[in-house]
């Protein structure tokens, strides 16, 4: 049992195999938090004091005891209005703008297997793998209901949290803000580590020190965005990869977030992670409700490579789905940085009778095969094939490239659309903006009201006929701004960011059932819509605009703190590279992309022979290690924000082989040697290197390191497979 609840204590226990999770219902009915950590016996509430502290309330039915104020005490759902003045999880005002709001506790249930949210991606599980738990709160004047909702994956070490605000008054109330998870720590000094960056330059790896004070990260650009993930990590201070106690909040939502993290008065820390409340003004008629979008939390007590192992399995198992959560992904050859614009179906072709030759599997028709779409001024909207462009119609040329033993694959961007357009010019009103105000431009395009079924239904309508004129087996979705104009005629002002998101999320999944096997990559402009909402319907997001090898390096760094590699859109491009006017080998690029989905980003006619035969190499080398790759464990080997070489290691999970990848990132004369430490092994076991036949101890390889070659030269790469021979 994964949930067990104490009747004569009132002390609910989350168990996983390797934490524990604990609340209570104390006598007045308040929900406190006791203790979220490593796995732990008995009741926790002994850590909770009362004292007499000045300038913390007491609720009215305390009576005269002064020591008990929600000021003070570990919560799991602070509400603003009960004498809590730190940030709360919840505001809710009621219809005269008065926000008082105070939960208690009205009944529980204990249920298999993991809740589902309607309309929302969320963590699924099947009943032998989850159970979950689902605890009432009521406010007895206003009537608001508050469900909040637990899922354990104890096997998988993660708890998943997710409220449900129910109006079951008689007036409207105004949802100003509203949570899916506070996590209270009574003691300790913790580190946030966060994921920030801007287009082309995502995730990089921040830690700071929680202080007294409110730290505040989140998006309010419609998406989940470039600037921060919608993931975070609380660390002790001491924690490094391999030791200490850590916890993860992986927000599952591809819209505004906001995370918040303060050290109070009393030096107890409070981390809270929901919806972005500068945008949220969510009013709620009687019997409505608002669902507040999943966390994924997970606690390691060794150090944040397990931790991300953990998150690395729930999202690839229990957040991805369909036919490529666990088939291989193709290797695609993608026309945009091999053409941009500037191709004809002759190029396509050509491009697929070069994927042909080096082994690649789909070719990718990127931007501009549409309406009138030759820049990105126009044509966002005219989902027609441009068949005067291409030469032919769409079907014929992808019969072409079948016939070549290749598969097809197109771009798409629903949610846009450029004024320059048939669309636009028909249905203006059908883009998001603000009566009487100009819209904001960015890219020149604007935004469709995804929030509203019409515009869905019509694009929807437009995309499937597409989709129906050949074999397409793979999409790459795009979406290329941000989301400036929260305003929709048929959803409340404040509804609107929200109703956006759901409809994105809606159009996604009737896409999915009506082609079940298609592939779908998630893109905007790279990695600005990188969040576990989206790998629920597109197991793979393209990661980053930035293709140069050496950048990606440390975008898919941070990446990988939460996220598995089987999400990373990843490709070889062309050098000198298009974003840096960097260069580097074909081999380091190769290994780069290999941390990835694998596959190419460039004209293979501007390759020499020899290249022409690096690149099959590469496809077939990739093809080998795919399974170990995706499927594997990741361990990240050094910090490449800190350390003279980047270094990540694939261990299969049976442990048998392991895949070792090292790039240097410095040259100098008369180098120091650097030795990469592995990890992960079986310390007895003897492992050898499969192309020198030497073997080491486990012990050895993770104790001791292997000394990378002194060799001259920038950015070289360096591959190692080791399979076990003795265990
Ligand atoms: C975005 C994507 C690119 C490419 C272009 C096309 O920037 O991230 O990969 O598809 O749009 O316009």
């Amino acid at each position: 049992m994964a949930i067990r609840y104490n009747q004569e204590h009132k002390v609910f226990t989350l168990q996983t195999k390797h934490s524990t999770y604990q609340m209570k219902v104390d006598s007045y009915g308040f929900l406190l938090h006791l203790y979220y950590g490593g796995r732990v016996d008995g009741s926790m509430d002994y850590l909770l004091t009362c004292y007499d502290r000045g300038f913390s309330g007491n609720p009215y039915d305390v009576g005269g005891d002064r020591t008990y104020s929600m000021d003070v005490q570990p919560q799991e759902y602070p509400v603003m209005g009960m004498g809590d003045f730190r940030n709360t999880a919840l505001i809710i005002r009621d219809k005269d703008g008065i926000a008082g709001s105070d939960l208690r506790y009205v009944s529980h249930t204990i249920s298999k297997g993991k809740y589902a949210l309607k309309g929302l991606p969320a963590v699924y599980a099947s009943e032998e793998e989850a159970e979950t738990l689902e605890i009432i709160l009521e406010d007895c004047v206003s009537k608001v209901r508050v469900r909040l909702l637990y899922g354990v994956l104890e096997q998988d070490d993660m708890i998943t949290r997710s409220a449900e605000i129910t109006n079951e008054g008689t007036d409207e109330i105004m949802v100003e803000k509203a949570a899916s998870t506070c996590l209270d720590f009574l003691s300790g000094d913790y580190d946030l580590l966060s994921f920030w960056g801007r287009h082309a330059m995502e995730r990089n790896f921040q830690r700071r020190e929680i202080v007294h004070g409110s730290h505040v990260i989140g998006s309010r650009r419609g998406t989940s965005s470039h600037q921060y993930n919608p993931a975070v990590i609380l660390a002790g201070k001491g924690t490094t990869e391999d030791y200490g106690n850590c916890y993860g909040m992986v927000f599952v939502y591809s819209g505004n977030f906001m995370c918040e993290a303060e050290k109070d008065q009393f030096e107890q820390t409070r981390v809270i992670l929901g919806l972005h409340s500068d945008l949220l003004h969510y009013p709620l008629e009687p019997g409505e409700a608002l669902v507040v979008p999943e966390t994924i939390l997970s606690f390691s007590d060794r150090g944040l490579g397990e931790l991300s192992l953990q998150f690395h399995r729930c999202i690839r198992n229990h957040i991805c789905r369909g036919k490529y959560r666990d088939e291989p992904r193709p290797v695609l050859i993608n026309s945009w940085e091999a053409a941009y614009f500037d191709f004809t179906g002759e190029t396509i072709c050509r491009l697929a009778q070069d994927a042909a030759e080096l082994g690649i599997d789909m070719v990718v028709m990127d931007d501009g095969w549409f309406g009138k779409r030759d820049d990105d001024n126009s044509g966002l909207g005219d989902w027609q094939v441009n068949e005067a462009k291409l030469g032919c119609t769409l079907g014929e040329m992808i019969q072409k490239i079948n016939g070549m033993g290749v598969k097809f694959g197109i771009w798409i961007e629903p949610e846009m659309i450029s004024e320059d357009s048939d669309l636009y010019r028909q249905h203006p009103d059908w883009v998001l903006h603000i009566p009487d105000r100009k819209p904001l431009r960015c890219r020149n395009q604007l935004v469709l009201d995804f929030s509203r079924e019409e515009v869905r239904d019509f694009i929807f309508g437009k995309i499937c006929s597409v989709l129906d004129q050949g074999n397409i087996e793979y999409v790459k979705w795009d979406m290329n701004r941000s989301i400036a104009e929260v305003y929709s005629p048929e959803n409340a002002p404040g509804k609107a960011a929200y109703a956006y998101v759901a409809g994105v999320y809606d159009f996604l999944e009737k896409l999915l059932c009506r082609y079940p096997n298609l592939l779908i990559e998630g893109c905007s402009g790279g990695g600005g819509r990188f969040d576990a909402g989206m790998m629920y319907y597109t197991p793979q997001i393209w990661c980053s605009d930035n293709t140069d090898a050496v950048d990606r390096i440390r975008i898919q760094y941070g990446t990988s703190f939460l996220y598995p590699v089987s999400t990373v859109g990843s490709h070889v491009s062309a050098v000198p590279n298009h974003q840096t006017g960097r260069s580097t080998s074909l081999h380091t690029r190769g290994v780069v992309a290999m941390a990835g989905t694998f596959g190419y980003e460039l004209d293979p006619d501007k390759l020499t022979a020899g290249e022409k035969e690096e690149v099959k190499e590469q496809v077939k080398q990739y093809k080998k290690y795919a399974e170990l790759i995706h499927k594997g464990d990741y361990y990240r080997l050094s910090n490449p924000f800190r350390d003279p070489f980047a270094a990540w290691e694939f261990r299969a999970e049976d442990g048998e082989r392991v895949l070792l990848h090292v790039v240097m990132l410095e040259a100098h004369a008369n180098m120091a040697v650097s030795y990469v430490r592995l990890k992960g092994l079986e310390r007895e076991g003897i492992y050898e290197a499969v192309e020198t036949g030497k073997r080491y101890y486990g012990s050895a390889l993770m104790e001791a390191g292997i000394p990378m070659p002194v060799q001259q030269g920038e950015y070289l790469a360096y591959e190692m497979e080791l399979v076990k021979v003795r265990g």
